[in-house]
């Protein structure tokens, strides 16, 4: 390992490539608030992620014995809390989506501004040291479950429960309204079970166009279909021996769901244009934020898949039934966040505190960490004040509280804010006409599906609550 500082106390970054001149620079980059060690190849960087205390391991897509894809999921194998960050050339963004889902951090889309790429590894420092670290308060028991923090009896209560269901094996449903973290609960549900050597392996039902969800999950055979040229694992069996978690499983096609029932029922699976059978060994867990139960009075969703889903089942409480946990989380995201921004946030104003507590924040927990994260942006004082928070949060129109907090900031800084609120206005109202449909957004923004899908994250812009209405 060749560690650029010896600083003890600095974050850890692991920079992988083999093009010496992308290490030094973004040794460079990060001076003086992280130490960086280097490897030239995955093997190396596997080695190093083993033996050091690594926060964020930056890896390029292609190195000579192993791609960053392959990197990353053995690095989170090995030390779960790393914070993944992919460097792809535009021509892979597609790999770099699918770095996200497999639990990637971000990703940087070559060639970068060096202070782009600052800004994100900061972050994920950020992330990593509020992983490690005790909430404030330093009590680390209201972390319930790995990555979730609660203190609300609700919650705590809910934590047991993931421990025990995590221990049974037992097909799991999740349900929860958007942002309540049926997410991290499914990570948890695997990292607490004894599958946990095995692989996670995420699906979102709802994102992966329907004609390709059959073949992702099954896998299938050469010829089975025009551009089937390989045969192919399909998800169930990437999940052997570990958890397959179908997220937005509401939104699964009828037909699907037939073919899903008979696979949980004989355990075995067939890929597509194949005859024989596999048996699997796979523990399914699946989430919804749909009322899923009249979906199946209605006939929209299989009564008998129904029953193989739920038989355990875990309900996560929307934020605003357990407001004990909003100063908290809040607390959390800013310590998280706060790293990424040179100015010193040390925490809230009780008036900034009142009126998150006061707020039905029906993008729960999601919308709370985007509160955080832009206050953080807009926040010139120590404490986060209430003319920080959003207008929504703050009960007023966005036009009259936008203009009046404006006129409070200097020049510069209004400029800033007003960029801010533009770009998430925009952002919302382009997602609410097409539904949520984040490709439509694009191409009526005219920018690429991935670009979008950075700018949703960048200014915590969430399409999920404009799915389906209009
Ligand atoms: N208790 C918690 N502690 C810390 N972070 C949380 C907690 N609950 C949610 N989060 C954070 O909030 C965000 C949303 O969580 P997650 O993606 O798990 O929600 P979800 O229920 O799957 O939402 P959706 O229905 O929109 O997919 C994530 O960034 C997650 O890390
Ligand atoms: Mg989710």
């Amino acid at each position: 390992m060749n560690a650029q500082t010896t600083q003890g106390e600095l974050p850890l970054v692991l920079v992988a490539d083999d093009k010496k001149n992308m290490v030094r620079l973004m040794a460079k980059v990060l001076q003086p608030d992280a130490r960086v060690c280097t490897a030239s190849g995955g093997t190396e960087a596997l080695r190093i992620v083993e033996n050091e205390p690594v926060d964020v391991v930056l890896s390029d897509l292609r190195m000579p014995d192993m791609d960053g894809i392959e990197l990353l999921k053995r690095c989170k194998e090995i030390r779960p809390q790393v914070q993944f960050i992919l460097m792809t050339a535009y021509a892979s963004t597609l790999t770099a989506i699918e770095a996200l889902r497999l639990g990637a951090y971000d990703y940087l889309t070559k060639p970068f501004e060096p202070e782009e790429a600052r800004a994100i590894v900061l972050r994920a420092i950020g992330r990593a040291a509020a992983s490690r670290s005790e909430p404030l308060g330093g009590d680390s028991r209201e972390e319930i479950l790995p990555g979730t923090i609660a203190r609300s009896d609700a919650m705590r209560e809910l934590g047991s429960l993931v421990r025990r269901v995590a221990q049974s094996d037992a097909t799991t449903l999740i349900l929860g309204e958007t942002g309540t973290g049926k997410e991290l609960v499914a990570r948890a549900i695997h990292a607490l079970s004894p599958r946990a050597r095995g692989h996670f392996v995420p699906v979102n039902c709802a994102t992966i166009p329907v004609d390709l969800l059959e073949s992702e999950l099954f896998g299938y055979v050469k010829g089975s279909f025009t551009g089937a040229t390989v045969d192919r694992a399909g998800l169930f069996e990437q999940a052997d021996q570990g958890t397959l978690f179908l997220d937005e499983i509401a939104e699964m096609r009828f037909s699907l769901q037939a073919k899903l029932t008979r696979a949980l029922e004989e355990r075995a699976i067939r890929r597509l244009g194949e005859g024989a059978e596999r048996a699997i060994d796979t523990r399914i867990v699946t989430a919804t934020h749909r009322d899923i139960e009249s979906m199946v009075s209605a006939e929209t969703f299989r009564a008998d898949l129904w029953y193989r889903l739920n038989v355990a089942v875990v309900r996560i409480p929307p934020l605003r039934e357990r407001r004990e946990d909003v100063e908290l989380l809040a607390a959390h995201f800013l310590r998280e966040r706060a790293p990424a921004y040179r100015q010193q946030i040390i925490g809230f104003t009780r008036a900034a505190v009142a009126a998150m507590n006061e707020y039905d924040w029906p993008g729960n927990v999601r919308q709370l960490r985007a509160a955080v994260e832009r206050a953080c942006v807009v926040s010139t004082h120590e404490r986060i004040d209430v003319g920080d928070l959003p207008p929504e949060v703050v009960g007023l129109e966005p036009r009259e509280s936008g203009m009046a907090r404006l006129a409070d900031l200097s020049w510069a800084e209004a400029g800033e804010q007003g960029r801010i609120m533009t770009a998430r206005s925009y952002l919302e109202e382009v997602l609410r006409r097409h539904e949520g449909q984040v490709s439509d957004a694009a191409s009526h923004a005219g920018v690429e599906r991935e670009s979008f899908y950075r700018l949703l994250r960048r200014f915590g812009v969430d399409p999920n609550p404009h799915r389906g209405q209009k």
